[in-house]
């Protein structure tokens, strides 16, 4: 594979501290780096087929990136042509080979899970590995569906944690499950594994989550069928052994990124910005939603369809916030935002209640306690009850910091944002790990006028 180098292993490098200082007036067009979720899919749904994907807009943060490497390391051509750019000759369904050496999948939750269900009906041994935070991460979430359907845990390490090694198998069996957790990495591993399966596979899960894999299993030539189960969720079938056929995919901008500037746009006085080309898949928006019963100024610009997705230019206006109840059932379509969204909360009049935020607790950190210590570390007032986080408001930020951000990105980005409307600034210990979803976000944000050292 050619493809950029990466930095060294994460978490054994030098950290390196940052502060955010006041800002005004942010200003300026900007376009946010290609969506994480689609580009892991658009890569792995590549090596899966037969003949050539062609990617554009790819985001080469290092967790797309590793993907990238595993998908070479089980067999696929994949070449990076330029910028965004890239090219994947697959192996088909149960073509790929035995990896030579243990997958490694740095920070990526999405990585790991998703390729344990691709890798999952092929008759190899692979072993799968992460960083210190990966490692902490749960995968029995993933791993007994697929032991249901066949696949043999040879190793783990306690509790079936990664490093883990699995034994696939050519011939999975269908299944029909129910997912414990909204989770769609969950969702995305058992249809990738029921690829391999003859017959249907079906995925009910209670609340709908992103819904990527299902999109592209469809434009790569898989027979998907989904439909309502109970009041917010799906039932997804899946025909079994497709002939997956290489496509076109263009990737667009991740609405998990585009969270950060469009959230310091209403919080830095003085600020008009355009975010261009965002995903507005209604399963990824929850935060637009949000901040606009909260009274942000955003308004949606031409809306299209590019590449089987809903996109739209964004522009944001600094605004003045109140406090709302975020109900339980809008966290699927905006897992990853809680942590920008805690920062909108401080500066809004009036409490904002998050409920519902269980799953945070096993990201690449455990983003609840993460952000209730780093507004602490803010003097923000605040508190988790059970898994509802409370954020008093009160519209006066003092600053502060180090904030520790444990090896997440998210957790980083938001607590400069905050840095950037707060009186004295906020410092974060480390920006390393924000190469891992938004490689271009200091660059992006200073030449929109942010004040970032
Ligand atoms: C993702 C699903 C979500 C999300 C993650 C990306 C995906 O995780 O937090 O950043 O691409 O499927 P869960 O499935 O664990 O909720």
């Amino acid at each position: 594979m050619s493809s950029p180098s990466l930095p060294g292993a994460h978490g054994t490098g030098t950290p390196h501290p940052a502060k955010a200082l006041p800002s005004s007036g942010l200003s300026g067009r900007v376009r946010v780096p290609g969506d994480k979720s689609v580009s892991h899919r658009a890569l792995i749904l590549g090596a899966l087929s037969h003949g050539e994907t062609r990617i554009s807009g790819l985001l080469e943060g290092e967790d797309v990136l590793n993907t990238a490497k595993a998908c070479a390391a089980l067999g696929a051509t994949v070449e990076r042509l330029g910028e965004g750019e890239w090219r994947v000759e697959g192996v088909g369904v149960g073509g790929f080979r035995e990896p030579e050496a243990a997958l490694d999948f740095g920070n990526s939750g999405t990585g790991v899970r998703l390729m344990m269900g691709a890798v999952a009906g092929n008759p190899i041994a692979a072993t799968f590995d992460g960083d210190a935070s990966l490692r902490k991460r749960p995968m029995r979430r993933v791993l007994d569906p697929l032991a249901a359907m066949g696949v043999a845990q040879l190793s783990s390490a306690e509790g079936g944690r990664l490093p883990l090694r699995l034994q696939g198998l050519a011939d999975l069996s269908a299944f029909t499950y129910e997912t414990p957790v909204p989770s769609a990495q969950v969702k995305s591993a058992v249809l990738l594994a029921g690829l391999a399966a003859a017959g249907e596979t079906v995925v009910r899960e209670r609340e709908a989550t992103r819904d990527h894999t299902e999109r592209m299993l469809t434009h790569f030539g898989a027979d998907v069928r989904v439909e309502p189960f109970g009041p917010h969720g799906r039932t997804i079938t899946l025909k079994g052994r497709p002939n997956l056929t290489g496509a076109p995919v263009v990737v667009p901008s991740d609405p998990s990124s585009a969270a950060f500037p469009l959230v310091a746009a209403i919080l830095v006085p003085g600020s008009d910005i355009v975010i261009t080309d965002m995903m507005m898949n209604p399963l990824r928006i929850g935060l637009v939603t949000t901040l606009r019963e909260m009274g942000a100024d955003i308004a949606i610009l031409a809306e299209r369809t590019e590449g089987g997705e809903a996109v739209a230019d964004i522009r944001v206006r600094h605004s003045a916030l109140k406090g709302v109840e975020v109900p339980a059932e809008r966290a699927p379509a905006m897992i990853d935002e809680y942590p920008i969204l805690a920062v909108a909360a401080a500066f809004a009049e009036g409490p904002t209640v998050m409920r519902g935020l269980a799953e945070l607790r096993v990201k690449e950190s455990d983003r609840l306690t993460a952000v209730a210590d780093g507004l602490a570390a803010c003097g923000i007032a605040h508190t988790v009850e059970g898994d509802d986080l409370i954020v008093a408001g009160g519209g006066v930020v003092q600053g502060g910091g180090p904030v520790a951000t444990h090896m997440d990105h998210r957790i980083a980005m938001a607590f400069l944002i905050l840095g950037l409307a707060s009186r004295e600034g906020v410092s974060i210990d480390d920006t390393t790990f924000i190469a891992t979803s938004f490689p271009t976000f200091m660059p992006m944000m200073r030449g929109l006028g942010a004040r970032i050292d």
